[in-house]
């Protein structure tokens, strides 16, 4: 008999999304370019649905027509080479499927590749790690239209299930846009964890407080309009015991590592002209968290004395911040989809988008109907900022931000991620930016001209030389 689909890669995320298509009821054929993971996985966490093959041609000859296989491999060459090997055993309109971390520049690139030669390739975002593969990930695949049909049942079956029983699943768009939706989903993540970061570092040398104390803050916070998975796996964290005494947490190396994705966005965003200051910033932040000379500065550069600001009042007002600059970050994110939606020709639907983050994927959240809200009522929406249920938010939560801000920066506490969500309202509100001034600098030293404020059309001045320089 001819198995449903084949997945090549046995790492943990192939293994168990495998495992999860398999619990479903689809025949799946397993391949791994060398043996070893393979047979430790059919030998470990054998299935009766699951197949193994040892050669390719093999494996290839295992699945049903159209052939689907599912890459879990790494990004990057891999992906192209295992491309190459396929091809020539495949027919006409067979189905490759990329749900790695690939770059989207890349997926659009193989999608026509592949094309040329009668084949479907689709880069299919997946997020969760390694339990959201086992129980259900978000998916976010990206290909062909017309052919979607073909992997849509397979696809809808294994991913998560949002509160109201649809799947977090959702066709994005053509060639690369399923990647795209997932590198922008894992820069809203950087900013989304920046945040979190920044007012645990805050309750913890403001507050004064201790870890317990962080724990049960946050959990209080996740029993309410924070409510999200990555708050939740905060609490767990500020809750772990070491094994030496104390807890976890403050026996972890004070730097972030990245994979990547978060820096891609915020290429990308400056090529697209979009703003998203505070995905760049936590990236930033995870670079600045490395610098050796971190000692040596604390030791050079001064800095604040600290005073502890305890309290309810205080607490609230991070609480409030952390919503509000969650509420920016989206919408930083979901304008970027936007603007790449009309250069790549993808017709994003947003709404849908944020509904297939409700369930699975990391950035998870009750959060997420909010905006799959504001775009059911305008699909048009400029920007989220601007529905009437955020503006209310931020309108509410903007003496907060801006006090936390203020007594960060008086206590000299690094908190990139606040400051920028505060800096992207005051620049969207401020009724003036001092761009006329940069017009102006413009035009006296390359005639690069400017508007009136009073007259239409496009002017140059010759400027005087007032002063000696
Ligand atoms: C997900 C995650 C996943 C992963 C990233 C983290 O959605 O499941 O985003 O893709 O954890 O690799 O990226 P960094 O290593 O760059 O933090």
């Amino acid at each position: 008999d001819l198995h449903d689909i084949g997945v090549v890669g046995m790492a943990v995320m192939g293994s168990n999304l495998a495992l999860n298509m398999a619990d479903h009821g689809f025949t799946v054929s397993v391949y791994n370019y060398t043996p070893d993971l393979t047979e430790k996985f059919v030998k470990e966490r054998p299935h009766d649905h699951i197949t193994a093959y040892y050669g390719l041609q093999d494996f290839v000859s295992s699945l049903k027509r159209p052939r689907k296989i599912m890459f879990m491999i790494m990004a990057g060459k891999p992906v192209d080479s295992m491309i190459d090997q396929l091809i020539p055993l495949l027919d006409q309109g067979d189905i490759l499927i990329d749900g790695g971390n690939s770059y989207f520049g890349d997926t659009r690139r193989r999608y026509e590749y592949c094309r040329k030669q009668g084949i479907h390739f689709y880069g299919m975002g997946i997020s969760g790690g390694e339990t959201g593969a086992r129980r259900g990930p978000s998916i976010m695949p990206g290909g062909n239209k017309d052919t979607y049909s073909e992997i849509q049942p397979i696809y809808e079956a294994i991913a998560a299930k949002a509160s109201d029983g649809k799947p977090c699943c959702t066709y994005i768009g053509s060639d690369g846009a399923g990647h795209y939706v997932k590198m922008v989903h894992n820069g809203i993540e950087y900013a989304d964890m920046q945040l979190i970061a920044e007012s645990y570092l805050l309750l913890k040398t403001v507050g004064g407080y201790t870890n317990s104390e962080i724990a049960n803050i946050f959990h209080q916070w996740n029993q309410g309009e924070l409510h999200s998975f990555l708050i939740g796996i905060a609490a767990d964290i500020f809750a772990e015991d070491d094994e030496t005494g104390g807890q976890v947490i403050d026996k972890i190396v004070d730097a972030a590592g990245q994979k990547g994705t978060g820096r891609w966005t915020s290429i990308e965003a400056l090529r697209q002209g979009v703003d998203i200051s505070m995905i760049t910033a936590a990236c930033n932040a995870r670079v600045m968290s490395n610098l050796s000379q971190r000692h040596m500065a604390e030791t050079v550069i001064s800095g604040p004395e600290h005073k502890l600001v305890k309290g309810e009042k205080f607490i609230e007002a991070v609480r409030r911040s952390l919503y509000t600059g969650k509420i920016v970050a989206y919408a930083q994110g979901f304008s970027l989809y936007r603007s790449a939606s009309e250069t790549y020709h993808w017709d994003l639907d947003y709404g849908r988008i944020a509904s297939i983050f409700r369930a699975g994927c990391i950035i998870q959240a009750e959060f997420l109907n909010k905006i799959t809200k504001a775009y059911e009522k305008n699909p048009d929406l400029e920007n989220l900022i601007f529905d009437q249920f955020f503006l209310d938010k931020i309108n509410a939560n903007e003496e907060s931000l801006r006090q936390i801000v203020c007594l960060a920066v008086q206590e000299g506490i690094p908190i990139p991620a606040f400051a920028n969500a505060m800096e992207y309202l005051d620049a969207y509100r401020s009724p003036r930016v001092g761009a006329n001034l940069i017009q102006a600098l413009r035009d006296y030293f390359g005639a690069h001209t400017y508007q009136r404020t009073d007259r239409e059309g496009t002017f140059h001045h010759q400027w005087h030389e007032h002063y000696e320089k």
